[in-house]
C-alpha cells in the first residue's frame, strides 16, 4: 500500500458508502441497511444490501462484497490507488505524493514500461493493419466477415512482412532491446540480430478487465506455422489469469459466459451480439481462469469445437469450472466445427436456440462416456450403466443425485430402481455418496467439507463483527490461528487486535487487500448469513456449535501437519485441551 494507512482511512470515512453507491444504484432502506438490484448480476429482486452502519455493501445474490473501494474497483474498473484518488477528490482530502520502497517502485516502473511497450505494439500493428503494407492483413479479416466496427473493438491489427519494422519503429519511440526483448516483441541471434517476433500475421491484441494490453496473438496468413503465435508469460501476462474478451464480457450482463477456444470465435460471438463470450489464451482452460469467471457469473456455456480435442478440452474444462463452484453447460455446434463457423453460417438466432438448448454438463458427459460403450452388448452396456452408476455417486447431495438419477434412467430408458440399485450396491462398495448429512442452509449445494469448515470460519467472524462484544467469549478459547485459510487468518488477527484495542472497524480491515478479489473474499468473512434462530437458547446453541466446529477443523488442520511444522504439535496440544473445554462449557449470550 503506497499511501499511509491512516489517510486511506480518512478517505473511506469520508465517503459514506450510502451516498456512494446511492450514485449508481437505487437504494431502499429496509431494517439497519438498504437494498436495491445488484450491479454486478442480473436479478429481479433486490439481495444487494449496503449498510451503513458496517460501511460496507454484499449481494446474497452473487457474493460480491467489500467496502466502498471496493465498489468503484468492481463498478468502474478501478485499481485500488485510482478508487482512492477518486474519493479523495470527493471528499476533498489532498493525497501526497505516493511513496514506494524502492524495491517497489522500481517492480512497477519495469511493469508499467512493459505495459507502454504493449499498447506504443499494438498502436503500431493497429495503423499497419491499415497502411498499404496492410491491405492482405485486412482483406484476410474483411473475408472472414468482421466489420470495421469489429476490428477497431478489438484493436486488431497488421505485423507486415519485412520482420523489423516493428523493431525500428520501438527503438525510435525509445524502448531498449532487452525490454523488447522481454515483452516478447522481439527476439535476437547472431545471425539476423534485433528482428520482430511477428510478422506477416494478423495480430489479436489481449487486453487485461482493465483494457490494458498485456500480450499479442498473432494469426499467419493462410497455412503456415504455427498458425497462431502468442506473446510469452511476462511481468504484465498471466495467461492462466486472464481470458481473451473478458474486458467486454464482465459487463455483458446476459446472466451466463461463454467459454470457447478461440481468438476469432470471441471475436465472432461479438459481432453477432454475444459479448458475453470469452477464451482462454492459447493455452488449457485453467483454475485460474475460473475463479476469474466466478467473478462474474456462476453459468458458464462451453462452446467448444465439436471435434475430437474440443470434446476432450471441454470435458477438462468441466471438471474445473465443477471445482470453481460454477455450472457448466455445453453448446452443441454440430455440424460446425467451432462457434466462428456456426454463426457464419447459420447466423445469430440459430446460435441463441443453442445457448437456450445447452447441454447439462452431467448429460454431457454420460453422452461423451457412452461412446465408448457397444450398448447392443449385453456386457457393455451393463458395464455402461455402471459406469453411470459411478458418476452418480459424485453427487453428495441426496436431493441432486436423485434428481439425476430420474432424468438419467429416463433418458436411457433404464428401469428407475434398477439404477438406483446399482448406484447403491456401488456406493456401498466404495463407502461413497452416504446421504450426507448437511446443514439446513440454503448454501449447502456447493459446500465439500473445505467449503463447510470455511463457512464456519465466516460465520464465526461475521458474527463477532455484528456482535464485537462477544469477542470476550470467544477469546477463552479462539485466536486467529484457528483460522486454517491464508485471508481469514489475516483478517481475524486485525480484526480481533482491533477489538482489543477498542477500536473496531471492518470496512478499514477490507483495505488492507489491494485486489479486487481479496477485498470480496475479506466482506464476505463480514457478510456470512447465520441461521436465523428464535430464542436465546437456539442462539446460544448455534454460537457453541460454530465456536466448536471452528476449533474442531483447526484441530484437525495442525494434527494433519505434524511432522512437518512444528508449531503444530503446540497447537494440537493446546487444541485438544480447548476442544474438551468447550465441549463442557456453556457460554452465555448474555
Ligand atoms: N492456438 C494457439 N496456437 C496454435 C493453434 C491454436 O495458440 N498453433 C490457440 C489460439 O488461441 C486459437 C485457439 O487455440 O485462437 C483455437 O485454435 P483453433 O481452433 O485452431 O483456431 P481457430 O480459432 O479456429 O482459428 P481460425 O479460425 O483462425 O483458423
Ligand atoms: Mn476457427
Amino acid at each position: 500500500m503506497y499511501y499511509p494507512e491512516e489517510l486511506i482511512e480518512e478517505i473511506r470515512m469520508k465517503n459514506d458508502i450510502v451516498d456512494v453507491v446511492s450514485g449508481y444504484v437505487k437504494l431502499q432502506k429496509k431494517g439497519a441497511s438498504y437494498f436495491g438490484l445488484c450491479p454486478f448480476h442480473n436479478e429481479k429482486s433486490p439481495s444487494f444490501s449496503v449498510s451503513g452502519a458496517k460501511q460496507m455493501y454484499y449481494c446474497f445474490g452473487c457474493g460480491a462484497g467489500g467496502n466502498v473501494f471496493t465498489f468503484l474497483m468492481n463498478y468502474e474498473n478501478y485499481t485500488f490507488g485510482e478508487a482512492v484518488k477518486f474519493l479523495a477528490k470527493r471528499a476533498g482530502v489532498a493525497l501526497p505524493e505516493a511513496e514506494y520502497s524502492a524495491e517497489m517502485k522500481q517492480k512497477e516502473t519495469h511493469r508499467a514500461r512493459l505495459l507502454e511497450a504493449n499498447k506504443e505494439a499494438a498502436k503500431y500493428f493497429y495503423y499497419q493493419l491499415r497502411s498499404e503494407q496492410g491491405t492482405a492483413g485486412y482483406r484476410y479479416l474483411a473475408g472472414r466477415q468482421l466489420t470495421e466496427e469489429t476490428m477497431k473493438k478489438f484493436g486488431l491489427g497488421f505485423a507486415g512482412k519485412n520482420g523489423r519494422d516493428l523493431v525500428r519503429y520501438m527503438k525510435q519511440k525509445g524502448f531498449e532491446d532487452a525490454l523488447l526483448q522481454e515483452a516478447g516483441l522481439a527476439g535476437f541471434d547472431e545471425r539476423s540480430g534485433m528482428h520482430d517476433k511477428f510478422w506477416n500475421r494478423v495480430m489479436f491484441p489481449i487486453q487485461d478487465i482493465n483494457h490494458r494490453v498485456i500480450g499479442f496473438g498473432g494469426r499467419v496468413m493462410g497455412d503456415g506455422t504455427p498458425k497462431y503465435l502468442n506473446s510469452p508469460e511476462t511481468p504484465v501476462f498471466d495467461k492462466s489469469r486472464n481470458l481473451y474478451g473478458l474486458n467486454f464480457a464482465r459487463t455483458a450482463r446476459a446472466g451466463n459466459i461463454i467459454l470457447c477456444e478461440g481468438y476469432m470465435d470471441v471475436i465472432s460471438l461479438h459481432q453477432a451480439g454475444f459479448t458475453q463470450a470469452v477464451a482462454s489464451l492459447g493455452t488449457a482452460f485453467t483454475s485460474g481462469q475460473a475463479s476469474l469467471l466466478k467473478r462474474y457469473t456462476d453459468k458458464v456455456l462451453l462452446s467448444y469445437d465439436s471435434d475430437g480435442a474440443g470434446v476432450k478440452a471441454a470435458l477438462r474444462a468441466i471438471g474445473i469450472l465443477k471445482e470453481a463452484g460454477l455450472t457448466g453447460k455445453v453448446i452443441d455446434m454440430r455440424p460446425y466445427k467451432d462457434p466462428d463457423e456456426f454463426i457464419k453460417n447459420l447466423g445469430r438466432e440459430a446460435y441463441q436456440e443453442r445457448i437456450d438448448n445447452a447441454e447439462n454438463s452431467f448429460f454431457f458427459e454420460i453422452r461423451m462416456a457412452e461412446r465408448d460403450y457397444d450398448l447392443e452388448d449385453p456386457e457393455s452396456k451393463t458395464a455402461f450403466y455402471k459406469e453411470i452408476a459411478r458418476r452418480l455417486c459424485n453427487f453428495e447431495i441426496e436431493v441432486e443425485r436423485e434428481n439425476y438419477l430420474e432424468a438419467v434412467a429416463d433418458k436411457y430408458h433404464i428401469g428407475f430402481e434398477n439404477l438406483r440399485k446399482l448406484v447403491n450396491t456401488y456406493a456401498a462398495q466404495t463407502g461413497l455418496a452416504k446421504p450426507a448429512e448437511r446443514p439446513k442452509s440454503g448454501q449447502a449445494k456447493k459446500a465439500g467439507p473445505e467449503e463447510n469448515s470455511k463457512r464456519v470460519q465466516r460465520m464465526l467472524l461475521t458474527w463477532v463483527t455484528d456482535e464485537p462484544e462477544l469477542y470476550k467469549k470467544v477469546r477463552n478459547f479462539i485466536d486467529a490461528s484457528d483460522f486454517t485459510d491464508g485471508l481469514y487468518r489475516k483478517v481475524a488477527e486485525r480484526l480481533f487486535a482491533d477489538i482489543e484495542a477498542g477500536n473496531y472497524n471492518p470496512a478499514g480491515i477490507i483495505s488492507m487487500f489491494e485486489e479486487e478479489e481479496e477485498q470480496r473474499e475479506a466482506a464476505a468473512l463480514f457478510n456470512t448469513k447465520v441461521e436465523a434462530v428464535e430464542t436465546k437458547q437456539e442462539r446460544e446453541k448455534a454460537f457453541h456449535d460454530i465456536l466448536y466446529a471452528v476449533k474442531k477443523n483447526s484441530y484437525e488442520y495442525y494434527s494433519g501437519r505434524l511432522g512437518s511444522d512444528v508449531q503444530a504439535l503446540n497447537q494440537v496440544i493446546a487444541g485438544k485441551k480447548a476442544l474438551e473445554e468447550l465441549g463442557k462449557t456453556h457460554i452465555s449470550l448474555d
